[in-house]
């Protein structure tokens, strides 16, 4: 990593203070590989899977180093699902509703996602235990509609079956992720 980097907090227009963290990822990346437009999506990744979620400040850093506008960069993390602006739950979601899902009844399995958990599109729960995203298929059409948890793959999930899984992660009980409430596990 540089030797000249600022090991303390750096204040964005954003308002916010920057992550050290956030702030040593990205310094030591575009050291090792140089800087420019190339780098941002790598970076991004880079940043939503050590941090988690990717903060407007560290968007607005991003974009510092790169020579980019803000706007650019905040474009990018809402326009690829994979990257998130707040932190995701400890039981993140992914509904389906590519066009085998939509068909095999995926609106109201979200409906009823969304009515359980207590959130909608892009929200986490309050306690923090879940949080939801609609993609476009997951590679698992044959078994419709699906549902992932944490990159896990929940086939032919029934709106009953989804409740019933919320429920149980609610009350503690982690085996609940490990079974296959849809009786399609991919
Ligand atoms: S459309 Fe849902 S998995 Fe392909």
């Amino acid at each position: 990593m540089s030797g000249n980097l600022n090991q303390g907090t750096s204040s964005t227009h954003h308002g916010q203070p920057l992550d050290v963290t956030a702030q040593l990822l990205i310094d030591d990346y575009i050291e090792r590989f140089g800087d420019g437009r190339g780098l941002l999506i790598p970076i991004l990744y880079r940043l939503q899977d050590y941090l988690g979620f990717i903060a407007p400040e560290v968007e607005e850093y991003v974009a510092k180093r790169l020579g980019l506008k803000s706007i650019e960069v905040r474009g990018v993390v809402s326009f690829y699902s994979y990257f998130t602006d707040a932190p995701r739950g400890k039981h993140h979601l992914e509904m389906c509703l590519g066009t085998a899902c939509y068909v095999c009844g995926g609106r109201r399995l979200l409906e009823t996602i969304q009515e359980e958990a207590g959130i909608d599109v892009g929200e986490t729960s309050a306690d923090g235990l879940f949080s939801l995203q609609v993609v476009r298929c997951i590679g698992a059409c044959g078994l419709a509609s699906a549902v992932a948890m944490n990159g896990q793959v929940f086939g032919r999930l029934s709106p009953i079956a989804a409740r019933s899984l919320i429920r149980r992660l609610r009350s503690g009980d982690e085996m609940a992720g490990q079974s296959k409430p849809g009786g399609g596990h991919a």
